[in-house]
């Protein structure tokens, strides 16, 4: 077995443009890290809200292992008979039980195996099941089969998401936020041994507001008026981080920013 594991977590992939940043640079940017396995928030594929069954069949093709996703999971309803069929797609584990599909995996790739968690904030979100709680309670089973596990925290709010992370620190390799499309600079591996970072950004067009059209983000802070935001078009890029750890112990060694 490998001695260290090197994951990339890459941030939510925002409509057409972001699929388009992956196709031109996911493969490369693997190759370049020398990525092990590598999970994509794939919430916002389908022009920013949800992902089709071909959004998740492409992105399998370009190399996503797991896809996580968050609150935008269920605006395409065709992706419902995949999510309850395959486990190499997430929804948030804490939506309440009748909801379908599945929140976490371990997934065997070579020698490997991996755990993923995809959990969703609370705080200026919707009330759904207590994320610590439902995390906890996976977490045991998770651990018996491997110590690599790595958590899509989807929040909103930074003390929720630093609070969750210590909450955890030791016994998972990462928590990576998502949700915000706005990456953070504050990626760190905690004193435990979980690497952290707030949010991993956006897989999108660069210059947007959170992935959307500018113009429609300015027109709606004008008239308050509910505008429905239209993804960007122009250059895009995908960002998110690199995390290597041990594969032994689970802790992380290191994590590092990226944008291509
Ligand atoms: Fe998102
Ligand atoms: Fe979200």
């Amino acid at each position: 077995m490998k001695e260290h594991v090197r994951v990339l977590m890459i941030g939510d992939v925002s409509g057409s443009a972001g699929m388009g940043a992956l196709f031109l640079g996911l493969s490369s940017l693997v190759k370049e890290e020398k990525a092990d396995f590598v999970i994509i928030n794939g919430e916002n594929a389908a022009a920013g809200f949800g992902i089709t069954v071909s959004d998740y069949q492409n992105m399998k093709k370009m190399g996503a292992d797991v896809i996580t996703s968050g609150n935008h999971i269920w605006q395409k309803d065709e992706i419902i008979p995949i999510l309850e069929g395959n486990d190499d797609i997430l929804r948030p584990l804490n939506y309440p039980e009748p909801c379908a599909g599945h929140g976490y995996t371990v997934r065997k790739k070579g020698s490997l195996s991996i755990g993923v968690i995809n959990a969703q904030g609370r705080v200026q979100m919707s009330p759904i099941d207590d994320p610590f709680k439902r995390v906890e309670k996976v977490l045991r089973d998770i651990r018996k089969e491997t110590p690599l596990v790595f958590v899509d925290f989807h929040a909103e709010d930074t003390l929720e998401k630093e609070a969750f992370a210590f909450a955890f620190d030791g016994r998972v390799t990462a928590v990576a936020g998502t949700h915000t499309h706005v990456q953070t600079a504050d990626e760190k591996i905690l004193p435990g041994g979980t690497a952290y970072i707030t949010d991993l950004g956006l897989t999108g067009v660069t210059d947007a507001v959170i992935g959307s059209d500018p113009a429609k983000s300015i027109e709606r802070q004008l008239t308050q008026l509910p505008i429905k935001s239209e993804v960007a078009s122009g250059e895009a890029h995908i960002q998110g981080v690199l995390i290597e750890a041990d594969a032994a112990t689970g802790k992380a060694v290191s994590i590092r920013r990226i944008t291509k």
